[in-house]
Order: C-alpha cells, then structure tokens, then sequence
C-alpha cells in the first residue's frame, strides 16, 4: 500500500522529462526493483489481502515423449506458461522510452508454487533463469519441461486403444480464495495450439487437448485445479504387421497343415512348431502390457484363442495318429493269421515268402491227411502219388494265383492299405473337426473385431 502510494508520487513529480530514461535499468531503479528488496518476493503481490491472485495457464504438448504401458507411465514435453498480475509493478512506457516489458531474473520476484500432481519424477533441466514484467503488472513466466508422469492407461482394446493422460495443475499452500488457477485458453484452442507445435508423436497420435478447471475441497479449504486432458490414439498399423498378421498366418498354416498325411510324423511336428510360434508372440505381449489391467485385454484373449484352437487341432491330430496306429495293428494282425513267416513289405521278399508258407501249408496238410487215416484203410503209395499229384497241380495253379495276388497287394499298397474301420473313421473325424475349426476360429475373429472396433466408454 505504502509503495504504490510511492510510485505514485514518483509519477506525478516525473512530468515531462524521459530523456535518459530509456535503459531497462532506469526502470528497473524506477520500480525498486532490486534483489535487496525483499517486497517483492516475499508475499503474495496484492495490495490487499482479500484480493484473490489469477494465474492463467497456458500448457502447449511439444511432444510426446515416451509411453510405458508396463509402468503406467506417460513423457510429454511441455512449454508452461504462467501469467499473473502483480500490484506493485506499474511504469508508464512514455517517460521510459516505450519500454512496455522488462525481463528480470526470476527468484527476485514472487512466484505462485503451481505443481503437477501426476508427475513422479523432477525435471533435471533447470528452470527458465527469467520472467517478464509489463508495464501494467502482468508477470509472465514460461518453462519447458520433460515431465515424467503417471497415467493410467486401460489396455483393453491394445493396439487400438485411445490413452488419455492427465496433468492436473494445483497450488499447494494457497486455497482458492487467495490463488485462482484458470486457463488460458479453451480446449479447442488448446488443441490447435499443440497440434501446430508438435514436433514428435513416437508411435502415438495426438488427438485433442482437453482443458477444465475446477475447485475442490481439500484439507479443510477449497483448492483451485486446473485439469489438461491430452488424447491420443496408438499407431496401429506395424502391432498389425508384426503381430496380429503372424498368429492369424499361423492359424492359416494350421489349418492347411490339415492337408498333409495322418500316417507319418509331418503333421505333428509341423502342428507342434506353429503352436510355439504362437507362444513366442504371447512372451513378446507379456513385455508390452501391464499386468495391472483389471479386464484382460482383447489381444491377450486373441493370442490365448488362437493357442487353444491350434492346440485342440494338434491333439485331434494325436487323436487321429492313435486311431490309424490301432486300425494298422489290427490289420498286421489279420495278416498274420494266414502266414506262418512274417512278410516284410518289399514285393520280392513277399513272393518268396509266400512260397515258404504255401510249402509248409502243402507239407502239413499232406502229412496230416496221412496221419489222421488208419493205417489198414491206407494205401500208402496211392495217398503219396495224390499228394505229389496235388502239390504239383497246386504248385502250377498258385504259381499263377501268387503272381495275380502280387500284383493285387502291389496295387493295393500303391493306394494305402486297405482301410481299416478306424482310418475309414478318422477321415470322418478330420472333416467334421475342420468344420468345426473353421466355424470356431471364424467366431472367436468376429467377436474380437467387434470388440476392437467397437467405441470405447
Ligand atoms: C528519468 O525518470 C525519473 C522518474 O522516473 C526522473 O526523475 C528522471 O529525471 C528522469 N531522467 C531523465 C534523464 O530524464
Ligand atoms: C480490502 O478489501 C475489502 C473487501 O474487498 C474492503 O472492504 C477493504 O476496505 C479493502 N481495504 C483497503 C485498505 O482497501
Ligand atoms: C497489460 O498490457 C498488455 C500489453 O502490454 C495487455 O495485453 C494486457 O491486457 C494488459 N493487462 C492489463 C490488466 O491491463
Ligand atoms: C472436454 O471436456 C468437456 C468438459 O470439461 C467435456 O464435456 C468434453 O466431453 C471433453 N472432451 C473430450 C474429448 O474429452
Ligand atoms: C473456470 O474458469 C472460468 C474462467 O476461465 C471461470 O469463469 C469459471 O468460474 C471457472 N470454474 C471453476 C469451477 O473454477
Ligand atoms: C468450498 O466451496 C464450496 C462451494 O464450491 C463451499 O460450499 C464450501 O463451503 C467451500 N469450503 C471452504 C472450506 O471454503
């Protein structure tokens, strides 16, 4: 009160004469303006304690830094801007040489103690050495700042969600009635604004810059807060390509592994490799996304989804591989009960097992007719010559049967053996099971994409 009454008197007696004042330290001397004096920077600068103290915030996004989804994390940088009014500062620019602003260094000045409440970690860079003051009392301030910040982001819909950060502006020891926060300009400006000073998004999109303010009551007294809520949008597309894309190509090499024969151990082992691919791009999410997120987010659903149907296709080709070892026994077996040697399965070692066996046949039935009739009854070189007569006879009309029987058996094995109940059964299970694949993986990427596009609440 006593020093703008001073001012006064030194503007009414200062009249005509400016010549010599142009220097800012002529202003400066003017305003008694000097780190000595304590005035300026000790208490709030109003001339009368109920006046409330409007600082106008300006914040403009320069660039978005950094986002940790697995850390909640969020790294912008940002220009701050402070502007207030002091009412102890008041120079009229015509006795001073149209000086209108003046830069001075900022701790002799009184500051309003604004911190953002989300920021966890101080920025090292220090702050702007100077603040402007106009000739009618604005004090302006300005920052840039790396701010290292939380912000909690939902998952959910990764890699197509929308984040939205939030950097929450208050004074802690001034209550509303003494310091008002208010922003400087609206959303939309807001908006425009950051949208012409970006210079870096990483792999985000900067959507809208949201501005509101607001007072709350806190600790007994009502706090002003000012409330800047950036939008952004994640670049999808190389999540699409290097991601999304592989496991639904794995899925497709899964189902066309479908094509390749049950007999042998192709089909497995080509299933088994797919489904760890899958596994690596699970353990590559698993590094990307919190583990905080209350709902489970669509992608880990998709990824989970993709691994059981690939997995219940790979134990339906175990089903199948068992079904086919059961029939292929089974068949041996019946083999086996006409020959008395085992017959490898090369055609040569077939024929010349087959003579074995027809031999022993011939020997044993030749014998055995000949042991079963009593002795009296016997002629026994009449039975000897019908027994030659017959193997002989025998011998050339097998000679021909064999060979038409070779050439059956080849045929045979040309198109597979001959099916069995279980191989005539598993093809059955292999089709209604493709079907069913086919419908199941068809849904489940419905529901996902109805999911992914659908709008976020
Ligand atoms: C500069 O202005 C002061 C008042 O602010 C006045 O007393 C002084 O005479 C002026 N100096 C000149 C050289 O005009
Ligand atoms: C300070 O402000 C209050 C209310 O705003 C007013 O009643 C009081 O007279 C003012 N005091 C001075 C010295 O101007
Ligand atoms: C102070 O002056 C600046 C320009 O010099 C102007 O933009 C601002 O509105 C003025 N403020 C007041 C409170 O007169
Ligand atoms: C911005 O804030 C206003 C009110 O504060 C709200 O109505 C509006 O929906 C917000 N816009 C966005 C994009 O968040
Ligand atoms: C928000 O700021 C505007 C002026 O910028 C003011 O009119 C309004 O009262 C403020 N709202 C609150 C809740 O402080
Ligand atoms: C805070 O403001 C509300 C209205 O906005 C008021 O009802 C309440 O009494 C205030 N509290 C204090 C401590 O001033």
């Amino acid at each position: 009160m006593m020093l703008a009454g001073f001012f006064f008197l030194l503007l009414l007696t200062d009249g005509a004469s400016s010549v010599g004042n142009c220097s800012y330290q002529a202003v400066l001397k003017h305003l008694d303006l000097t780190r000595n004096n304590q005035l300026f920077y000790m208490s709030r600068p109003v001339d009368n304690h109920t006046k409330t103290t409007h600082v106008f915030l300006d914040v403009k996004l320069y660039a978005i830094l950094d986002i940790k989804e697995k850390d909640q994390q969020f790294v912008p940088y940002v220009w701050i801007t402070m502007e207030w009014h002091n009412d102890y500062i008041y120079w009229d620019p015509d006795q001073f040489c149209s000086i209108k602003s003046v830069s001075v260094p900022s701790e002799v000045m009184w500051k309003p103690d604004i911190t953002i409440e989300e920021m966890t970690e101080r920025d090292k860079a220090p702050p702007s050495p100077y603040l402007i003051i106009t000739n009618n009392g604005t004090v302006k301030v300005a920052n840039d700042q790396v701010l290292v910040s939380t912000c909690t982001m939902e998952t959910y819909k990764f890699p197509f969600d929308i984040q939205r950060c939030t950097l929450t502006f208050t004074s802690i020891v001034h209550s509303v009635k003494e310091l008002e926060l208010k922003p400087f300009v609206n959303s939309a400006e807001a908006t425009e604004d950051s949208r012409e000073v970006m210079r870096t998004q990483s792999e985000w999109l900067f959507i809208s810059m949201n501005v509101s303010n607001k007072s709350i009551e806190m600790d007994g007294f009502n706090q002003s807060f000012v409330i800047y809520t950036i939008t952004m949008k994640r670049r999808s597309a190389l999540y699409v390509v290097n991601f999304l894309l592989p496991i639904l190509f794995f899925l497709c090499l899964d189902l066309v592994s479908f094509l390749i024969s049950d007999s042998g151990g192709e089909k497995l082992s080509f299933k088994v490799t797919v489904l760890l691919a899958v596994t690596v791009m699970q353990l590559i999410l698993n590094e990307i996304l919190p583990s905080s997120s209350d709902k489970i987010p669509l992608v880990a659903i998709y990824c989970i989804g993709m691994f059981a149907m690939m997995m219940l296709s790979l134990v339906e080709t175990i089903v199948v591989m068992y079904l086919i070892e059961k029939d292929s026994a089974s068949q041996d077996d019946n083999e086996h009960i006409g020959l008395d040697v085992n017959c490898g399965d090369s055609p040569a070692n077939f024929l010349n097992c087959l003579e074995v066996n027809k031999r022993r046949h011939n020997e044993s039935s030749c014998s055995d007719s000949i042991g079963e009739m009593p002795s009296e009854l016997r002629s026994v070189d009449k039975e000897d010559s019908d027994c030659q007569l017959k193997n002989e006879s025998s011998e050339k009309l097998s000679g021909e049967a064999v060979r038409t029987l070779i050439l059956l058996l080849n045929s045979m094995k040309a198109e597979g053996k001959k099916p069995g109940y279980w191989t005539r059964m598993t093809k059955i299970i292999n089709k209604v099971f493709l079907g069913f694949y086919v419908t199941a993986a068809g849904l489940f990427l419905l529901c996902i994409f109805v999911g992914w596009t659908k709008e976020q609440d």
